[in-house]
Formats: structure tokens, C-alpha cells, sequence
């Protein structure tokens, strides 16, 4: 009696597990599904909450995978990673971080998210302190919560151009800490860690255990300002772990791909936990990884000249708006306005502005209370697109405030 069974099934309680209390989420998704709803109902709406290049992935790297699926790369891989993949990551990030990589300290994930979720798991007992950037990617403070960690925030302030405080960091750190999260160029605030600060974040770690997961996914978004990573400082390679990936740099949000290099023995554990969770990285997208980092780079370089063109224009747009003040970001592809002017609390202006204006956007709030008092808007979208967000900002603006 299949409706029976149906019926008993649906009357039980859900009895999820405890930890699954701890475990947060992205707002993006649930705003971009909220602004969907709308569209739906006939709503126009300008999509500026969602963190991923609106560019197409380029042809080279699309033909590899259309040329590997039809030479048979269709099948279980490596958990660490194709070795060609993991030899071309190496080299990659040796040559951009002035230490020798091997492949064996390379680890081939689905996204970059999985190196955050892998490295709390792999080292974060309950207990143990993990620093972490506020407002910040909220995945890190999910995770670490997720894990039973205990959360430490390091707020970013808008008065240092959101870098850290790096005496603030230094009376953070306690016997308990175990790791430490650096971001930069950072999301949501664009802000980009100069040399000196990241030196000076070495110094005030010393010669302590402590691991650096250093979040590099917008590396080579740089507008102003240096790339560099805490990897390259001197005693450091074996205690930082460097996420990155193809999502931002090559417009392959949707393929998943990412990698973490870290000390060869942590490597095999971050291997194990994808033999437990994914098996592999998707083969087919790993031999169109080879090519986009060996290819042509003349389309990233497009990319990020188009992204520069939009943060000057939309940044410079939301000034002249009421109650907005807005840094220019250095990096990534965010703006993040100070709206604390027009009164209104920053969760309140988003929805208002998705409901009332169209345009879409994130609360600061949903990247940690350090957030509260501005918005993120991503300049991932047309200029014309922008424009006209801009001009539908300043009419409500106009009629509200
Ligand atoms: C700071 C930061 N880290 C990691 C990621 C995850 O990237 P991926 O889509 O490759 O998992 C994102 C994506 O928005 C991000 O903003």
C-alpha cells in the first residue's frame, strides 16, 4: 500500500543532526532566487548579487573539454588531481609565489569551496580558534561553526581601506588558535592586503604552529595594488595553504574547479577527504584546466580591463547618490558602499531595493555583523546594465530618502 507507507514517512520528525544547527549558507543564492520569484511576476530586475563573471568561458579552454570528452576522459580520476594538472598547478604557483611547488602539495577539488570545507575539517578540532576576516566570504564563518571551531572575527574597517589591523590580529591570537583565513583581493570589500601588511601578519604570527588558509580566488583581479601572499614569506610555505581556482580568473563558475597547495602531508589527507566525498575532480574539466592556464591569457586580460571599466563607472555613479559613499575597490569585482548616511539599517535597504527599485544586491550583514552599515553590489554585469541600476537606485533614492 504505497500511499500508506507515504503517509507513515512524512508524519516522522526530520531528526537532523545537532551540528546541522551550526551550518550557515550564502545569502547570494537566496536573494538571486528571491529576485527570480519576481521576474517571474513580470518584475524587471538588474542582477548585482551574485558573485561570477557574466563573461563566457573562453573558446580555448571550451574546445579542450569538448576535445577530451570525445578522447574518452569520462572516467574516475586521481582523488589528489590528474598529475598533468597538478605538475601545470605547481608550476603555476611557484612561478607566481617565488617558492618551489611540487605536484604532490597540489590538490585538485570541485571549486574553490572545497579547499575551505576540507581544510576545517582536516584540522579544526572542537575548541580550537580560527581568526577570520569580518565581513567576510561567509562560507569561512559557516564552516568554522559547522566544525564546533570557535569563530574569532578580525573586522576589516573602511578607515584602513578594509585591510586588517595587524596589532588587533596579533591580541587575537591565543594559545587556542589553530588557523588564521587571510582573503585578499577580498570579497565583499574589494580590499587588497599591500606586501607590508602581509609581512607585518607573519611578524605577529612568529614562528608559532599556526596555519594560514591565505584565500588567493581573485589573484588576478588586481586593479591596485600588489599580489602578494603570505606563502612567499620566508618560513611560511609550510604553513599556508593557498586556495584558488578557475572560477573567477577564467569565467568557470559553473565547471567547478579549484585547487589548494599546501605541505605535502597535509595533502594526502585533503586527498582522502575527496576520496570520501567527491572520489575526483570531474576529468574532462581537469585536461581544459591544462589549457587554461597554459593557453593564451589575452581573455583574462580583456576580462579584467572590462571589469576595471565598470568599477570606475559604477563606483563613481553610486557616489553621486544620496547617503552612499563608496571606496574604490583595489581588487575582485565588488563595490561596497557605505550607506549608514541614508539611515537605513542595510538589510532593510537591500530588499527595498530588490523590491522596490529592481536592482539586486547583497546586505553587508551577509558577511558578518562587521558588514552592517553597507551593501555589496558585483559589478559582474554589463555597463549598460549598470547604468541603468544606478539610475533606478537614484529615483528610489529620490522618492524615499
Ligand atoms: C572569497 C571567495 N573564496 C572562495 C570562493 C569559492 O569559489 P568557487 O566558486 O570556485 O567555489 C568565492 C566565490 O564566490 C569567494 O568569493
Amino acid at each position: 500500500m504505497p500511499s500508506a507507507v507515504m503517509e507513515s514517512t512524512t508524519q516522522q520528525q526530520l531528526r537532523l543532526a545537532r551540528r546541522m544547527s551550526r551550518l550557515g549558507t550564502e545569502t547570494a543564492f537566496e536573494v538571486l532566487n528571491r529576485a527570480r520569484s519576481l521576474e517571474k511576476q513580470g518584475r524587471e530586475i538588474i542582477h548585482l548579487e551574485i558573485g561570477e563573471p557574466d563573461f563566457a568561458t573562453p573558446a580555448n579552454i571550451v574546445d579542450a573539454a569538448v576535445d577530451a570528452l570525445h578522447m574518452g576522459w569520462t572516467h574516475y580520476g586521481p582523488s589528489a588531481g590528474l598529475p598533468d594538472l597538478r605538475k601545470e598547478i605547481a608550476d603555476y604557483v611557484g612561478r607566481t609565489h617565488g617558492v618551489p611547488v611540487a605536484s604532490e602539495e597540489v590538490v585538485v577539488v570541485p571549486g574553490g569551496k572545497p579547499i575551505i570545507f576540507f581544510t576545517m575539517l582536516a584540522l579544526v578540532d572542537e575548541g580550537d580558534e580560527v581568526i577570520y576576516p569580518n565581513p567576510g566570504f561567509p562560507i569561512y564563518e559557516s564552516m568554522i561553526n559547522y566544525v564546533g571551531g570557535r569563530a574569532v572575527p578580525i573586522p576589516l574597517r573602511e578607515e584602513r581601506d578594509f585591510s586588517l589591523d595587524v596589532n588587533e590580529l596579533a591580541s587575537l591570537i591565543t594559545d587556542r588558535t589553530k588557523l588564521i583565513i587571510l582573503n585578499s583581493p577580498h570579497n565583499p570589500t574589494g580590499g587588497v592586503l599591500s606586501k607590508g601588511d602581509i609581512i607585518a601578519i607573519a611578524a605577529a604570527i612568529g614562528d608559532r604552529n599556526i596555519m594560514v588558509l591565505s584565500d588567493e580566488i581573485y589573484s588576478r583581479l588586481i586593479f591596485e595594488g600588489e599580489d602578494f601572499s603570505i606563502m612567499s614569506v620566508p618560513g611560511f610555505k609550510e604553513r599556508t595553504i593557498v586556495l584558488d581556482g578557475f572560477s573567477k580568473t577564467y569565467a568557470m563558475t559553473g565547471w567547478r574547479m579549484g585547487y589548494g597547495v599546501m605541505r605535502a602531508d597535509l595533502a594526502t589527507h585533503i586527498a582522502r577527504l575527496m576520496t570520501n566525498s567527491n572520489s575526483c575532480t570531474a576529468s574532462f574539466t581537469q585536461v581544459a584546466g591544462i589549457q587554461a592556464l597554459r593557453g593564451d591569457q589575452s581573455s583574462v586580460d580583456k576580462m579584467n580591463a572590462e571589469f576595471k571599466r565598470r568599477r570606475d563607472a559604477f563606483v563613481t555613479g553610486l557616489n553621486k547618490i544620496k547617503g552612499f559613499s563608496c571606496r574604490m575597490p583595489k581588487g575582485a569585482f565588488y563595490a561596497f558602499p557605505n550607506i549608514t548616511k541614508t539611515g537605513w539599517p542595510s538589510k532593510k535597504l537591500a530588499d527595498a531595493l530588490l523590491e522596490e527599485a529592481g536592482v539586486a544586491c547583497l546586505s553587508g550583514t551577509s558577511f558578518g555583523s562587521y558588514g552592517e552599515g553597507y551593501l555589496r553590489f558585483s559589478v559582474a554585469n554589463s555597463l549598460e546594465n549598470l547604468t541603468t541600476a544606478l539610475a533606478w537606485i537614484g529615483t528610489w533614492v529620490g522618492k524615499n530618502l
